[in-house]
C-alpha cells in the first residue's frame, strides 16, 4: 500500500496556509473528521460520566471508545487504557504511585535518550523514596542507545526501567524488547515513552514487552490528550492517590477529576483517520464511523502505519542526504533504525536564527533541545541552544523537502 499524499493533506485544513509543517514531532494538525468529531461531540450534548441521562451515557460511550481506540491503535487492552491531559502528567502521576512501593536502595533505571518527561519523574520519585538511580549511555557518534548495557544497568534491586521507544530529536529506536525482557527477568517493571514513536510505524505494547507504553493523540493527529496503555490487572495492583467517592475501577482510579469528553470523541476519530490513510480516496469526503474493536480494524491500522513509516522513510532519505550534502551543515543521529526525524546545525549560525530564517520562508521547524535534555547533554550541545529539528509525518510531502532544503541551502556554505 502506497499513501496518496495529496489525498492525505486535503484532510487538513490548517495545511492550506502554504507552510511547510516539518515541526509534527512538537505536535501535528488534526483533519477534519477529528475536528466535526469533537463539534459533533459538543452539539449532541455531553453530561458527566455515570449519570442516568442520554447526554451522560453519551459522555460515558465516547471514553470507552475511546480506550478501545487507543487500545486499537497500540495493541493494548481498552480496560487498561489511562487517559489524561498529556503524557508528562500522567508520568509524574504513575511516578509517584510506583514509587510508593520503592524502599531506600532500590534502583531505577532511565536513559539519556529519552525526553525530560520521561527522565525526571523517575529521578524526582526516586530522589523522595532513597532510590538509586542509574544511567544508561547515548553513543554520541551514532546516537545509539546499546541494549546490552542494561545487562550491567538492570540488578536484582531495579525496581523499574524507564525507556523511549524513539528519540524526539534524533529518531533513534532502541532495542525496547531486549530492554524490558532483561527488566522483566530481573523482576522490574518498564515504562516505554512511545510518544515519539507512535505516529511513526505500527505499535505492538506486548511485542515491545512495555509494562506501561505512554502516547499522546496530538502527536499523532489528535486532540491533546495523553494516553497510558498497561495491564488492567497491573493497574489493579496500583493505589493512586485518589478522592474518595471518585470511580475506584481500573483504569478510572488513575485519571483525576472530570475527563475532557469531546476531545476524546477527536481522538477517537484521529485513530479512525490513520486506519484509513493508506486508502484514502481522492476527494477527503472522510466518514467517522469505524468499529474500533473489530479485529479487521487492527490489521488495517497496521497496514496503514506501515504505509506511513515506508513514505516517511523515502522522504526522510532524501531530505537527510540534502543536509548532509549542504556545507557547513551538521546532522546529528546515525542509528541503524530511527524515525524520519532530522536534527541538524548550520555553521556560523544558532539554532535560533536558523528557525526563524526558515519560518520567513514559510517553513515550520523547532529549535532547541526540545526537552531532550540528557541527549542534547550528551551530544555537547545544549549549552549552544542545541540543534534545528525537522520531522516528518504522514502528511509531509517532496514540496516540504525541497523547501527546507533550499532554505537552508541559502544559509550553508
Ligand atoms: C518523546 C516525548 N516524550 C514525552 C513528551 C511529552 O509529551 P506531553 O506533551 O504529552 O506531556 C514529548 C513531547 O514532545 C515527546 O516528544
Amino acid at each position: 500500500m502506497k499513501l496518496n499524499v495529496a489525498a492525505v493533506r486535503a484532510c487538513y485544513p490548517a495545511l492550506a496556509d502554504g507552510y511547510a509543517y516539518l515541526d509534527g514531532a512538537a505536535g501535528t494538525q488534526v483533519p477534519v473528521s477529528v475536528i466535526d468529531a469533537i463539534a459533533r461531540a459538543q452539539s449532541a450534548g455531553l453530561g458527566n460520566s455515570g449519570g442516568e441521562f442520554p447526554a451522560s451515557r453519551r459522555a460515558d460511550a465516547i471514553t470507552a471508545d475511546c480506550r478501545a481506540a487507543v487500545a486499537a491503535l497500540t495493541g493494548g487492552d481498552p480496560a487498561g487504557v489511562i487517559l489524561g491531559p498529556n503524557m508528562t502528567t500522567l508520568t509524574y502521576r504513575l511516578a509517584g504511585t510506583l514509587a510508593s512501593g520503592w524502599r531506600p536502595g532500590d534502583e531505577v533505571v532511565v536513559s539519556r535518550l529519552d525526553h525530560d518527561a520521561n527522565v525526571r519523574p523517575w529521578v524526582q520519585a526516586a530522589e523522595r523514596a532513597d532510590a538509586v538511580v542509574r544511567w544508561a549511555a547515548v553513543d554520541p557518534a551514532t546516537g545509539e542507545l546499546p541494549a546490552d548495557q542494561y545487562r550491567e544497568l538492570i540488578t536484582e534491586r531495579t525496581r523499574l526501567v524507564a525507556v523511549s521507544a524513539a528519540s524526539n530529536i534524533i529518531g533513534t529506536r532502541p532495542d525496547v524488547a531486549a530492554i524490558t525482557s532483561l527488566a522483566r527477568d530481573a523482576g522490574a517493571l518498564s515504562y516505554v515513552d512511545g510518544v515519539h514513536a507512535t505516529p511513526h510505524g505500527p505499535v505492538d505494547v506486548r511485542a515491545l514487552g512495555a509494562d506501561f507504553y505512554a502516547t499522546s493523540a496530538y502527536k499523532w493527529s489528535g486532540p491533546h490528550i495523553g494516553a497510558v496503555i498497561a495491564d488492567p490487572a497491573l493497574l489493579d495492583s496500583l493505589r493512586p492517590d485518589k478522592l474518595i467517592p471518585s470511580p475506584d475501577e481500573v483504569p478510572d482510579r488513575f485519571e483525576l477529576g472530570t475527563l475532557p469528553f469531546a476531545s476524546l470523541a477527536g481522538v477517537s476519530a484521529a485513530v479512525a483517520h490513520l486506519a484509513r490513510l493508506a486508502d484514502l480516496p481522492d476527494t477527503p469526503a472522510e466518514g467517522n464511523e469505524a468499529d474500533v474493536t473489530a479485529p479487521a480494524f487492527r490489521e488495517r491500522l497496521i497496514a496503514s502505519m506501515t504505509a506511513v513509516q515506508r513514505h516517511e522513510e523515502e522522504l526522510f532519505e532524501v531530505l537527510l542526504a540534502g543536509l548532509d550534502s549542504l556545507p557547513g551543515v551538521r546532522t546529528y543521529g546515525r542509528a541503524a533504525s530511527r524515525t524520519a526525524t532530522a536534527f541538524f546545525n548550520v555553521g556560523g549560525k544558532t539554532p535560533q536564527q536558523v528557525a526563524r530564517h526558515l519560518a520567513d520562508r514559510k517553513v515550520n521547524v523547532w529549535n532547541g533541545d526540545n526537552y531532550a535534555w540528557e541527549l542534547a547533554g550528551a551530544l555537547g550541545i545544549r549549552e549552544s541552544g542545541a540543534a534545528v529539528r525537522a520531522g516528518l509525518v504522514h502528511y509531509n510531502d517532496s514540496s516540504d523537502v525541497e523547501r527546507l532544503l533550499s532554505a537552508v541551502a541559502e544559509l550553508a556554505g
